[in-house]
């Protein structure tokens, strides 16, 4: 039987989430922050992280927990991949031992949607960024972080700073904003990092002033030194000088207006410690805000198994 006709759900993408369950999703998120009761879930999840993480991984393990699931971290310097064992098998072998879902992070842009086309066994897939491909549970807290402070998406000016071109968290964030009715979403950065092709609803700005004047939401993104080689990494200062968010360029937003960033932050070149921690930064929102949307997509992510009432 192909992968395709086994009724397994998995996050792989914000596109692929229909406006039911992003809008499920979102609220629910809201409500666990709130104090909802969570489900109980006798389910077991593994994390592989094939990339560094501090945020993902641990609020998907505290996720877990809060959820009375099984929580099971893979140390990949000791698992069976570094003698030649491909994801497909990993995969295999984890579902076959009874494991439910599998919250993987992969440098390879697709990988995570590969092996969802190539299971072997019945496993949920939860992708926790691929590449310069998707993060669709950041762009999910992102949301959720700014309904929970009250601003709203629809008709609103979103901002995106720094290095696009291989930012999976900007590509999900695009269209999770635009989804949500945003009016125009702002693109920013060095001309070498920004993207040939914009979709509808997206414009370039020539500077960072332009980006942000009257912007609602203003998301800041860290230089992805390891997508790209030393020899084009540019000077911390200078970058900080051009591209850099300061207090200044907040005067230009509208009043209303918030700061996010999908960590790590690099004070001093994407982002002044002055914006960071200042009262328009949402920045320690939305990592606390990830660990109830990554509770909430493991409810979502078993609903149809357990008939909860969930997208
Ligand atoms: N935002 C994010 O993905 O952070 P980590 O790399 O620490 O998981």
């Amino acid at each position: 039987m192909a992968s395709s006709e086994w009724p397994v759900r998995h996050l792989l993408d914000v596109d692929s989430l229909s406006d039911a369950d992003l809008s499920w999703l979102i609220e629910r998120s809201c409500a666990l922050a709130s104090g909802a009761p969570p489900a109980e879930l006798d389910r077991t999840v593994v994390n592989l992280f094939f990339e560094p993480s501090t945020r993902t991984r641990v609020s998907f393990e505290l996720a877990a927990l809060r959820l009375n699931m099984r929580v099971i971290n893979v140390e990949l310097e000791r698992s069976s991949s570094t003698k030649g064992e491909s994801l497909e098998d990993t995969a295999a072998t984890l579902a076959a031992m009874g494991v439910d879902a599998l919250v993987i992070r992969h440098p390879e842009t697709g990988r995570c949607h590969d092996l969802a086309a190539a299971l072997a066994r019945p496993i949920h897939l939860l992708n926790a960024g691929d590449g310069s491909g998707h993060h669709p549970s950041q762009a999910l807290l992102d949301l959720a972080s700014l309904a929970s402070a009250n601003v709203k998406i629809e008709g609103s000016r979103v901002a995106i700073v720094g290095d696009v071109l291989h930012s999976r968290v900007a590509r999900s964030d695009i269209t999770a904003f635009l989804r949500r009715g945003a009016a125009e979403v702002r693109l920013a950065g060095p001309s070498a990092w920004m993207p040939d092709a914009l979709p509808q609803g997206v414009l370039r700005s020539p500077d960072l002033s332009h980006a942000v004047t009257d912007a609602n939401v203003i998301v800041m993104l860290r230089i992805q030194h390891e997508r790209m080689g030393r020899e084009v990494w540019p000077e911390a200062a200078d970058y900080h000088a051009e591209w850099g968010l300061r207090k200044s360029h907040l005067a230009l937003a509208a009043a209303d207006c918030r700061v996010l960033h999908p960590g790590p932050i690099n004070r001093g070149v994407e982002i002044s410690s002055g914006v960071a921690d200042g009262a328009l930064s949402l920045i320690l929102d939305q990592v606390k805000m990830g660990v109830f949307v990554r509770m909430a997509i493991m409810e979502w992510l078993f609903a149809a198994d357990e008939q909860l009432p969930a997208g």
